[in-house]
C-alpha cells in the first residue's frame, strides 16, 4: 500500500496528538489524585421522605469536631436550606435526591458532586476558612433549578450551635 509522504507525516501527527491526550489524562488521574467512587449506596427515591437519615436532614457535629451534613436536594431547594460546620475539621456530606438529578457545589471551594435519585452522594472535606459560602445546584433539573441554592456557614469549633446546646443540666 503506497501512503503519501504528507499523509504518513499527519497520520503521526495525529498519532502522537491522541497519545498526549491519553498521557496528561493519566498524569491527571496520578497527579490530582482523581479517581472513581468508592463509595456506592442505595436508596430509594420513593422513600427518600420518610428515610430515617434522609427524611431528617441536618448536621451533627461529633466529639472531635468533626461532622456529618445529611442533605436532601429536591426540586428546587436543599434541606436544610443552612448548614452550619466547623472549620479546620472534616466533615463529611451525605447527599440524595428524591426526584431528578441535582448538582451540589460550595462555590469557591473543592466541595462539589452530583446528587443522583437512587444513589447517596458521599463526599469528605475540611473548610480552612471560615465564613458564609453559597451552596448551588449545578445540574440543570427544571424551571426553578436557578432559584435552587443554599448557604453554608463554616465557623470556628465548638460551633455557635454545638455552644448553645447542652449548656443545662
Ligand atoms: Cu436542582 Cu438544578
Amino acid at each position: 500500500m503506497n501512503v503519501d509522504f504528507y499523509e504518513k507525516i499527519w497520520m503521526w501527527a495525529a498519532a502522537g496528538i491522541i497519545i498526549v491526550f491519553l498521557v496528561s489524562i493519566g498524569a491527571t488521574f496520578v497527579g490530582q489524585a482523581i479517581q472513581p467512587p468508592s463509595h456506592v449506596e442505595m436508596i430509594d427515591p420513593d422513600n427518600v421522605r420518610t428515610d430515617a437519615e434522609f427524611g431528617q436532614p441536618g448536621v451533627t457535629i461529633h466529639e472531635d469536631g468533626s461532622a456529618t451534613v445529611v442533605v436532601q436536594a429536591f426540586m428546587f431547594a436543599f434541606l436544610p436550606n443552612e448548614i452550619r460546620v466547623p472549620r479546620g475539621r472534616p466533615v463529611t456530606f451525605r447527599l440524595t435526591s428524591p426526584d431528578v438529578i441535582h448538582g451540589f457545589q460550595i462555590v469557591q471551594t473543592n466541595g462539589n458532586t452530583m446528587v443522583v435519585p437512587g444513589y447517596v452522594s458521599q463526599f469528605t472535606t475540611t473548610f480552612s476558612r471560615a465564613g458564609e459560602y453559597l451552596v448551588v445546584c449545578n445540574e440543570y433539573c427544571g424551571l426553578g433549578h436557578h432559584v435552587m441554592s443554599a448557604k453554608l456557614i463554616v465557623e470556628e469549633f465548638p460551633t455557635s450551635t454545638e455552644a448553645g446546646m447542652g449548656g443545662g443540666r
